[in-house]
């Protein structure tokens, strides 16, 4: 197209262009369509799915909306910082006993036999299963693996994870000067006993190594300081004997709250953010290639913590734009999956189960879920490829199916308080997309709310006119027959608006 014409068919001068390729360029894929997985803290889990007799059908209709819409079977991590301080008790009558039901993070807890029947409630699951480490309990972390090897059994089984976080040990489980080489001496110790205990081969790949922890720690911000641990460097320190025994590698990640001044805007709905955070996940995907370890992260969360003034951190609209925006540019990269965290009392769960006397609910994490596995769709091929847009409050990717561009999310991430006194009127992006020949018409289902980036539990959010609550048992229901519009091509090109606080899919 000639530069004239061009200037010509602009609408407005606040109008976006953004044309992605009609074939996979600069595209990341074949990603696994298991790819928006999850994560639950050990106590928690039990509360989430419930045991044999009762089985907690409200987690279940909201784990089966996620995988239909891949059609997959989920992988789910089950551990933590909770289980990895915790003791097996075969001796235990409850599930679980708990010092202290009201940590979030529940320290010193027991885990009994039937603990394991929750594992049943999800019947075709792949599981993460956690081993306590931290307390160096050897012969009960056995007891405790066989114990999961046969009542998960071993075909539900992904992999097996040793401890949690082991670079947060030196100070409260290991003395401070704890190194990498010690940690993948000991790593490579304990492997090897847990396979034999099992009676499987150890270099049978069957092991999820690290869970490096976020490393949010000292700076506010994931990726820790040139001293904390780094993926490579544990590597070559020692772990490098042992690939032939891993499946996965797996990292932890936080967006997480820089300071008492900044808000969810600065911290979570902010794509500059985004790409800066993950520079340790680059650099440990690019450590990883002559290993041939796929990279997994393996507790994914918004914020820790709230300590705000204004509008929430988590478990609201924004951090699932984050959510998105997140999982969509880790496709992008080349992670092979995410586990996306819950817990019954963390707000950036995807949902609360009923616990403590409180009732569930359903919370925003798990819209963005649901945008993330329908982005993906079930094709066997499907790339995912960054639009680069050089903002911080706006950010697009496309995903293509075979050769094929099938769909086009844009996240709008600028903040529209819903709930502020004297609130502006909400801003909007006008996006001139750019759709390749032939195509007539386009889809589009957006993900929104009308009290905006603040919007809490789900009884406030859609996705494509549709929603999921704790009422209707964790069952998609319609509430706005106007979730889903149909929008004409001219010229090669389709005008979409994207309110401020709002995500939108352009299905092809
Ligand atoms: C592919 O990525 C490179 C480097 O980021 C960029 O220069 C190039 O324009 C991209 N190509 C397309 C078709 O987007
Ligand atoms: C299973 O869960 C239900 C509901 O929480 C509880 O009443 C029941 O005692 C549990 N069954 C066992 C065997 O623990
Ligand atoms: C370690 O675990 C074993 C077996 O579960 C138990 O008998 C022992 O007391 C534990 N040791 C410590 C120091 O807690
Ligand atoms: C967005 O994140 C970047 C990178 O962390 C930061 O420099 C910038 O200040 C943030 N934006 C706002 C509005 O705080
Ligand atoms: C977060 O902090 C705000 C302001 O202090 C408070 O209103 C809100 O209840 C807090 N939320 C949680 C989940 O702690
Ligand atoms: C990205 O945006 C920044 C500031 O908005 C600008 O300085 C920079 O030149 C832009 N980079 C590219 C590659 O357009």
């Amino acid at each position: 197209m000639r530069f004239s014409s061009a200037v010509a068919l602009l609408p407005a001068a606040s109008a976006i262009s953004i044309s992605p390729s009609a074939t996979p360029t600069n595209a990341t894929g074949p990603i696994a369509l298991t790819f928006p997985g999850l994560a639950f803290e050990q106590a928690s889990f039990y509360y989430y799915f419930g045991n044999k007799s009762h089985p907690n059908t409200f987690s279940q209709n909201l784990v089966k909306a996620i995988v239909d819409k891949t059609k997959t079977a989920p992988v789910v991590r089950v551990g933590g910082t909770s289980l990895d301080q915790s003791t097996y008790d075969p001796n235990l009558k409850e599930p679980v006993y708990l010092p202290n039901p009201n940590q979030g993070i529940p320290r010193n807890m027991k885990i009994g036999p039937s603990f394991f029947e929750s594992f049943r409630n999800i019947p075709d699951a792949k599981y993460v299963v956690d081993i306590p480490w931290a307390k160096e309990n050897l012969s009960n972390s056995l007891s405790f693996a066989q114990t999961a090897w046969k009542s998960v059994g071993s075909s539900n089984i992904y992999a097996l994870e040793i401890g949690n976080e082991p670079d947060n040990y030196p100070g409260p489980d290991r003395p401070k000067g704890w190194t990498q080489k010690q940690f993948g001496e000991q790593w490579g110790k304990w492997s090897r006993a847990i396979a034999d205990k099992l009676k499987i081969p150890v270099d049978g790949g069957m092991f999820q190594a690290v869970a490096l922890a976020s490393q949010t720690g000292k700076t506010n911000f994931p990726g820790g300081t040139p001293e904390s641990w780094k993926i490579g460097d544990i590597f070559k320190a020692k772990l490098s004997d042992f690939t032939d025994r891993m499946k996965t590698v797996s990292m932890h990640y936080y967006q997480t709250k820089a300071n008492e001044h900044t808000n969810v805007q600065a911290d979570v709905m902010n794509h500059t953010a985004v790409v800066r955070g993950t520079g340790f996940i680059k650099d440990a995907l690019k450590s990883l290639k002559p290993y041939k370890v796929p990279l997994f992260l393996g507790e994914v969360g918004s914020s820790m913590g709230n300590k705000t003034s204004g509008p929430m951190l988590g478990g609201v609209l924004g951090s699932a734009l984050w959510q998105v925006d997140f999982s969509l540019y880790s496709m992008f990269l080349g992670v092979a999956g995410i586990s996306m965290q819950s817990g019954a009392l963390f707000e950036f769960s995807l949902w609360r189960p009923d616990y403590n006397k409180k009732p569930g609910a359903v919370l925003p994490a798990f819209y963005g879920q649901v945008f993330t596995a329908e982005f993906l769709g079930t094709h066997k091929d499907v790339s995912v490829a960054n639009l680069d847009l050089n903002k911080s409050y706006l950010s697009a990717y496309a995903a293509y199916e075979g050769k094929t561009l099938a769909r086009v999310a844009i996240v709008n991430l600028e903040l529209w308080d819903g709930h502020a006194d004297n609130k502006p009127k909400r801003p909007s992006q006008e996006i001139e997309l750019g759709v390749p020949v032939g195509t007539e018409k386009v889809t589009v289902k957006r993900l929104a709310s009308p009290m905006g980036g603040t919007a809490l539990p789900s009884d406030q959010i859609t996705w494509g006119g549709v929603e999921w609550t704790r009422k209707s048992n964790g069952k998609e229901h319609k509430v706005d027959d106007k979730g889903t519009e149909e929008l004409t091509v001219k010229n090669k090109k389709v005008q979409v608006k994207v309110d401020a606080s709002e995500a939108v899919m352009v299905f092809l």
